[in-house]
């Protein structure tokens, strides 16, 4: 005790050692904050009956603990405020945890709940309390829709979009309003002429004919006494999906012209409500928006605009009645997720004028979104913006290496590529409404001569806006480039589900997003995506537990490319969403089916071992047997469910999957390793890690495959040698047993075949080949290869999850002080705050610094190393548990 330097004396560390974090704030800064409602602050429209609360203790004295909690929750502000009138309190429970599930009296729909917090810590009487901060629950039933499903009753194949409208009077005041929106499509709604919200393409795109979103919007502000208006334009997206391209959309069993439902429901100020709902009365018809397609393109006739249309006094006596029709689901339930925005607005590097008629803006970088151009002319011209990732020699957009997909049947939908005819009504701007694209480079080519400069177009990135989760920072900037390219690259591929690419599919490919399950959730908070992703997934599975390779599909895919490799999607993620967020809801809701799917494989494959999947996609040059990769994903299920089944108390399902994974782990290695050389398979990289990484080489063994490993590495050139599944394993199968220093080399090569060799000839975003001259798999935008995002994190930062106590509860920190970096530094918000773990060398000397926020702990995994801790002498041998705390440590 006496070493340390603080007025604090706390006990830090379960091994007797004592010490003191490096600060101390003089007075209580006790504080509760980050009040979420399924994973969301203050959202409107949640449809769960029993939603979950969480919250953080934001306390930064030393060692801050929760010791018990109690929460309250009511219509009232005040009331919740005051704790005076409340509809529920829960009792105080003695307990650290942050995250609970509301368990309460019934709630009703349409209502807003206030609630707050309050925390005691060990040994006080007093408990402090968090703000107030609200949910407000939705439909929650189906039954209590009022509107009627309604389209233009048009055939599939008309192309113009149908705009949809409905005047209305109101006439006395309005306290509150909102509406309610569900759509087999897209739409955008508007209420007296203004554009409700700034989400883009909702609703996200699911199994249509299984389960339908809606969103709810405060509309209040919109509304007027009097008359007032409401508009809705439908886009086709993935439900009318009118363009040719491979996995068969066009062919949905759900296809239909598009439709929508909308409750616009308003409270007066007398508490009456009313609510004017879709149906009769309303009418509908074509407009300017030609045509749209979610993979191609958007075409917009400015002659064609319909002035005023969603505003109140517009003529539309010659608009026609519109067609009540099915719901496309019986399940229209409530969009709890991050929505797709606008989210960066990116101004054109650099205009090339190619000839008179034509254009190429660079956008210096690649991304997922739209371009906005704005432009006067001739009523008439008609302005195509081709959008791509490369140019040819010539200057011109090249989009060879991302149209092989597209197959059209004629000239008139071509790829990534908007039409906009000019009304030749002074300066116009169009930016397509229910599409996107992947690009760099935007050729405008115009029927006749128009003006434009640099400023004429400019591309906003979209997608899932989801809130920013961590950031990488070192002395190495091309360590840096390669964790943005792979940010940028994760962030384009997030529509509301996990994608392949922004361009070429857009397909929710299964392989690809467990991959990179890890670099979204250290680097997002995107818990709402994918809890939105394994709803689709359940809602695919077939009832013999097969998953189809894309999710959502509309029907390929359940007998191609869906092995264990890819489809353990239904596995791995919820467990991870478990490790990252301490949550086992997504666990908990996919168990039967993971469950289904481990049996599947199990009645088909009953040896253990099993050729099914795709295997190392896109190897550089050794491609790993596909029976090894998939029976180590087949164990990675199987083993999540054994665990999931102690978790939930399922003993006798626990026995088994026990039993079954420790059966295919034998099979697997009885044939694939061999004891005498302590190879695997043939030994090449992937081979070798896939093993290491997904625990199934033999107690005792470890060690010597990786380093047998190591020397592989290094007898290959000290270079990668693996696809898809060896990138996932690689970098930790090294720096988990040993081998950091080689991991980091291979990390930030920068030549080729690396990432780094990507980012020197360019790249902004990850590639889907290792060679920058490839002829196919050959996309710009990639994630595929992204786990290196993650990687950063846990392998150099030493930042990882504790199985024991998830979410972070307890952090593990093993920071890798790899040679030749000299900085490095890797920070987390995790569930209880921010985890950072930073480290510089400095003449020989290593520090590091480490902050765990309150309410959880550390288990320190340091180096066989002269240690200090904040000028003490640690023993390096004995595992170290900090509390909460910002510490210092050195090394030599
Ligand atoms: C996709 C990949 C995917 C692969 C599997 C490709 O077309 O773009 O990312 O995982 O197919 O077959």
């Amino acid at each position: 005790m006496t070493a340390c330097f603080s007025k604090y004396a706390l006990v830090i560390a379960l091994t007797g050692i004592t010490c003191l974090p490096f600060y101390s704030l003089a007075a209580n800064s006790d504080k509760v904050t980050g009040l979420q409602c399924e994973h969301l602050v203050n959202p409107i429209g949640i449809d769960n009956d029993h939603p979950r609360l969480s919250w953080q203790m934001t306390n930064e004295k030393p060692g801050a603990q929760q010791a018990a909690y109690r929460y309250f929750l009511g219509t009232d502000s005040l009331g919740v405020a005051t704790g005076k009138s409340v509809f529920w309190a829960s009792s105080k429970a003695i307990s650290s945890v942050h995250l609970v599930t509301y368990q309460g009296k019934r709630l009703s729909p349409f209502t807003r709940y206030y609630w707050r917090v309050e925390l005691w810590e060990p040994g006080s009487a007093v408990p402090v309390s968090s703000g107030v901060a609200y949910f407000e629950t939705g439909l929650m039933d189906q039954r209590n829709w009022q509107g009627a499903w309604i389209s233009d009753n048009r055939d599939v194949q008309i192309k113009a979009a149908p705009y949809f409208r409905k005047g209305f009077a109101l006439s006395k005041p309005i306290r509150s309003a909102r509406a309610y929106i569900a759509a087999a499509g897209l739409y955008e709604l508007s209420i007296n002429g203004q554009r409700v919200g700034n989400h883009r393409l909702d609703p996200m795109f699911t199994r249509y004919d299984r389960c339908n979103l809606y969103v709810t919007y405060d509309v209040t502000a919109l509304l007027q006494n009097g008359d007032n208006a409401v508009g809705v334009l439908l886009g086709n997206g993935w439900y009318n999906h009118q363009s040719t391209a491979v996995w068969y959309f066009h062919q949905a069993p759900w296809r239909a012209r598009p439709a929508f439902c909308l409750d616009l429901r308003i409270t007066y100020d007398d508490g009456t409500v009313e609510t004017v709902r879709s149906g009769k009365g309303w009418k509908t018809s074509a407009g300017p928006l030609v045509f749209n397609s979610i993979y191609t393109g958007e075409h917009y006739d400015a002659r064609l605009e319909l002035a005023g249309w969603d505003k109140p006094g517009f003529d539309d006596s010659k608009w026609k009645g519109t067609m009540n029709r099915a719901a496309p689901s019986p399940h229209i339930v409530a969009q709890a997720l991050q929505p797709v925005r606008n989210v960066e607005a990116i101004a054109a590097r650099s205009v090339t004028q190619l000839d008179s008629l034509s254009w190429v803006f660079d956008l210096g970088r690649n991304i997922s979104g739209v371009s906005r151009i704005t432009v006067s002319g001739a009523a008439g011209t008609v302005v195509r913006l081709k959008h791509g990732e490369r140019l040819y020699q010539n200057g011109h957009v090249d989009q060879s290496n991302i149209d092989v997909h597209y197959r059209p049947t004629d000239d008139k939908d071509p790829f990534q590529t908007d039409i906009f005819i000019l009304s030749g009504k002074g300066e116009e701007t169009f930016m397509p409404r229910f599409n996107y694209k992947g690009f760099q480079y935007v050729e405008v080519t115009a029927s006749v001569p128009v003006t434009l400069t640099q400023q004429s177009l400019s591309a906003s990135f979209m997608h899932s806006d989801v809130p920013v989760a961590g950031s990488i920072r070192s002395s190495n900037p091309l360590l840096n480039k390669i964790w943005e390219a792979t940010n940028n690259t994760y962030l384009s591929n997030l529509f509301g589900y996990p994608t392949d690419c922004p361009q070429r599919e857009k397909n929710g490919w299964t392989g690809d997003g467990h991959i990179n399950i890890e670099t979204g959730l250290y680097n997002y908070d995107a818990v709402t995506i994918y809890e939105k992703w394994m709803a689709d997934h359940r809602d695919e599975q077939q009832p013999n537990g097969v998953l189809p390779c894309i999710i959502p599909t509309s029907g390929w895919g359940y007998e191609s490319g869906n092995g264990p490799d890819w489809t353990s999607t239904i596995a791995i993620i919820p467990w991870q969403v478990y490790l990252f967020y301490g949550d086992s809801k997504l666990l908990a809701d996919c168990y039967d089916n993971i469950k289904r799917y481990v049996d599947y494989i199990n009645e088909k494959y009953p040896s253990g071992l099993t050729s099914w999947g795709l295997g190392d996609w896109v190897p550089i040059k050794s491609k790993a047997s596909v029976e090894l990769t998939s029976t180590a994903y087949y164990y990675a299920s199987t083993l999540i469910l054994a665990k999931a089944a102690k978790l939930f108390g399922k003993a006798a399902d626990q026995t088994t999957y026990k039993a079954l994974a420790g059966k295919i782990k034998q099979a697997f290695n009885a044939k694939y390793f061999n004891a005498a050389s302590g190879l695997y398979g043939t030994g090449i990289q992937t081979e070798m890690s896939v093993p290491l990484y997904w625990g199934l080489v033999p107690a005792g063994q470890q060690a010597r495959v990786a380093a047998n490993l190591a020397k592989r590495v290094m007898a290959d050139g000290n270079q990668l040698d693996v696809g898809l599944l060896g990138t996932k394993a690689i970098l930790s199968a090294l720096s988990d047993n040993g081998y950091s220093d080689l991991a980091y080399r291979l990390a930030t090569r920068d030549q080729y075949p690396s990432w780094g060799w990507w980012i020197v000839n360019g790249a902004t975003t990850l590639y889907e080949n290792w060679p920058l001259d490839a002829k196919a798999d050959i996309s710009m935008n990639h994630i595929m290869f992204g786990d290196i995002g993650g990687w950063f994190y846990k392998g150099i930062g030493g930042i990882k999850p504790d199985e024991q106590q998830p979410g972070f509860k307890n952090i593990i920190l093993e920071p890798q002080f790899v040679e030749g970096l000299e900085a490095f530094e890797a920070s987390h918000q995790g569930p209880y705050g921010a985890i950072v773990s930073s480290w510089k060398k400095t003449g020989g000397i290593i520090s590091w610094e480490v902050t765990i926020p309150a309410n959880s702990t550390a288990t320190i995994r340091l180096p066989n190393k002269k240690i200090t801790l904040q000028g003490r002498v640690v023993d390096a041998g004995k595992p170290l548990v900090l509390r909460a705390g910002s510490y210092r440590f050195e090394m030599q």
